[in-house]
């Protein structure tokens, strides 16, 4: 009989340090000869890669591990394991309401998973492991024109709503030497873009800081773009600002997530800015490099946000005009000092005011990206997706072109844009 390969599947929840995450969970079962399955019902593993930022995406993770119940009844040889965010916070408690799990692994422990999945010894893994920053791991990534590359890990800022410094631990840096060491081998393979992960990049620390790091990135041939997320306003500085305008790969958009227009909620937030600290950086970083695509986060409903501070936020984006923004409802967290402040805003009102934000983004977005008709962009493309080719320009919007069997995947193409929706812009090959 024909020897069958182990198959798994992985479901991925989160961010894009989740998603990163689940390219190396991939990997390093890879390396143990799993490969991916076509059926969850053929699958040997199936891996939950959890997030816990807000209630809802919680609720979503367990509702899909309820349904594997029967499965692993079914075929009992069947490994379930959980990781991410939510294994880090809840550990053992998983194993009470789910006691068909095999393996809780924080996401400081996801390299040591072949050993841990291979032992019957213990269940829970969540010990710290700070060493994370600098081991190097298996990555099997789909997309070869761009690549996530981590650069840090956790975060000491303590937002008051924010489960990530408790699920993730303390901020860490990456050596650079081992950054530019992956950076390159990628290039090797094809990829054109990269996009440096971490909690809070600019606050990124090892041998060389973060500007230092850009300069050093962007001497990469043939790299062509390079991207970070998540910026913190608080630690967004000068030469960072100058090396979106110098550093010729480092692209023209910047996501620096405001959460609050009211100076009071920010600081009931503990962002450690106020709304003029953050304007100032937004004129700075308009005057120094004036095609600047902006985007940022907004939690609608925080505890004691009245009707004034939420107009404050509202006028805050007819002020600013993002690119685009994620605008959610508050979310009481376990362990977070906003989850036992007074104030609580009850539901409808949240839900109300996150309308709100939304209708008026959306009409901000439509009108800029309106404002893109007839110019020329320069397109990466990274996807065939029906009859269209997929890419995105350096301001990170969404362009598509019809399919043309002389453009490939990875060719940087200019694109006339022709029509403009909210989330996309629709155009033709430019000469
Ligand atoms: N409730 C609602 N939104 C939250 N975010 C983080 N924590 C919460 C919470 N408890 C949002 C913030 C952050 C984004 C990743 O998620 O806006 O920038
Ligand atoms: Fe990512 Fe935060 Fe969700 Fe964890 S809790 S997966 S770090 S968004």
């Amino acid at each position: 009989m024909e020897k069958k390969g182990k198959a798994m599947e992985i479901r991925t929840f989160g961010c894009q340090m989740n998603f990163h995450d689940s390219e190396k969970i991939a990997g390093i079962l890879k390396s143990k000869g799993y490969e991916e399955s076509k059926d969850t019902k053929d699958a040997d593993i199936i891996v939950f890669n959890t997030c816990s930022i807000r209630e809802k995406a919680e609720q979503k993770f367990f509702s899909q591990l309820g349904r594997i119940k029967s499965l692993k009844k079914r075929k009992p040889s069947l490994k379930i394991v959980v990781t991410g965010c939510i294994a880090q916070q809840e550990g053992e408690k998983i194993l009470k309401r789910a006691p068909y799990v095999d393996f809780i692994i924080g996401p400081q422990n996801i390299p040591f998973l072949n050993k841990i999945i291979e032992s019957n010894d213990a269940k829970v893994f969540i010990a710290k492991n700070q060493e994370i920053a600098n081991i190097e791991l298996p990555i099997e990534r789909k997309d070869k024109v761009k690549a996530w590359v981590n650069i840090m890990y956790g975060c000491n800022n303590f937002c008051s709503y924010c489960v990530v410094p408790y699920t993730r631990g303390s901020e860490i840096s990456r050596n650079s030497v081992s950054i530019i060491k992956e950076i390159k081998e990628l290039t090797k393979a094809g990829c054109k873009e990269v996009i440096l992960l971490g909690q809070n990049v600019n606050s990124y620390h090892s041998d060389i800081n973060f500007p230092q790091l850009l300069k050093e990135i962007n001497k990469i041939d043939p790299l062509k773009r390079i991207r970070f997320v998540t910026s913190h306003p608080k630690d967004l500085s000068d030469e960072v600002i100058y090396a979106i305008k110098d550093l010729e790969k480092v692209c023209e958009h910047i996501h620096l997530p405001l959460q609050s227009g009211s100076t009071r909620i920010l600081n009931l937030m503990n962002r450690k800015y106020t709304y003029s600290d953050y304007m100032k950086k937004i004129e700075k970083l308009r005057k120094e490099v004036p095609n600047i695509a902006i985007t940022s986060d907004i939690i609608a409903g925080f505890p004691q946000e009245t009707d004034e501070d939420h107009k404050e936020t509202l006028n805050a984006l007819k002020d600013i005009e993002f690119d685009g923004i994620y605008a959610f409802k508050y979310s009481n967290r376990p362990n977070t000092k906003s989850s036992k402040m007074d104030g609580q805003v009850p539901c409808d009102i949240k839900s109300q005011r996150l309308n709100e934000i939304l209708a008026l983004q959306n009409m901000i977005t439509e009108r800029k990206n309106k404002l893109l008709e007839g110019t020329i962009q320069e397109v990466l493309i990274d996807s065939v997706d029906r009859n269209n080719l997929k890419g995105r320009n350096r301001q990170n919007k969404i362009i598509t072109i019809e399919y043309d069997s002389e453009i490939k995947i990875g060719d940087l193409i200019n694109v006339k844009i022709l029509k403009s929706f909210r989330h996309s812009l629709q155009g033709e090959k430019y000469k």
